[in-house]
């Protein structure tokens, strides 16, 4: 009874093991998805607000300052790197690195093939200097309102003249509706 019981315990051990493995990265994928939902709705909050009493020109302004820093504090409170990136950049300083690019370009190909881009999401445990850590990538959509505002074909010749002088090498421009804008990127240390 005792050798039966042991070979059972022995035989379900790595399942349960790997089980739980599997757990854990679907706490980090779960956590993941509600710290985009808290950036986004940061951003969002923010953006709306400054649009609507002072205008799209001065809302760059306020973008071009306020959106790092919510990408920041929302990093510091939960301990992880928390950014936004894209293959056509505004800001230098979103530019994607190599795992990011190739999951970009991964989901500019998974949108071709017709999934939903409000639905793309990726995620990997990978080395990064020497240490294993979990990264995370959720594909931004591009909407009519109020994207297209600022990363649009026609914009304002105030809007123009305003990402002119804060990004010379802006690329962001020119995007559609349903168009994927970019994505959040989150790192995590295992
Ligand atoms: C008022 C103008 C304005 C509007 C409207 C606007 N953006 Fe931006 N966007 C900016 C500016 C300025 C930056 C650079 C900010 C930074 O440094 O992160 C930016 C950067 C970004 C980035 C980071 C990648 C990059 O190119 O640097 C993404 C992703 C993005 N915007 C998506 C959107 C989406 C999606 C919408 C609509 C919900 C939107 N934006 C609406 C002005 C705007």
């Amino acid at each position: 009874m005792k050798t039966l019981l042991r070979a059972a315990l022995i035989c379900t051990l790595p399942f349960s093991a790997s089980l739980s493995a599997n757990d854990h990265l679907e706490q980090r994928v779960k956590d993941s998805r509600e710290a985009v939902q808290s950036v986004a709705r940061a951003l969002k909050g923010n953006l709306q607000s400054v649009l609507q009493e002072k205008g799209p020109a001065a809302a760059v302004e306020a973008c071009s300052s306020i959106a790092p820093l919510i990408a920041l504090t929302k990093s510091k409170s939960y301990g992880w790197k928390i950014s936004r990136t894209s293959l056509k950049l505004r800001d230098p300083d979103n530019a994607p690195d190599d795992w990011e690019r190739a999951v970009l370009e991964q989901f500019e190909a998974r949108k071709a093939k017709g999934e939903d881009v409000n639905k793309l999401e990726y995620y990997e445990v990978v080395e990064m200097d020497g240490n294993k850590v979990f990264r995370y990538m959720k594909a931004i959509p591009t909407r009519e309102k109020p994207c297209l505002t600022c990363h649009g074909s026609n914009l304002r010749p105030d809007v123009a003249a305003a990402l002119d002088k804060h990004y010379p090498n802006d690329k962001a421009r020119g995007f559609e509706a349903g168009d994927i804008r970019g994505a959040f990127t989150i790192i995590q240390p295992l």
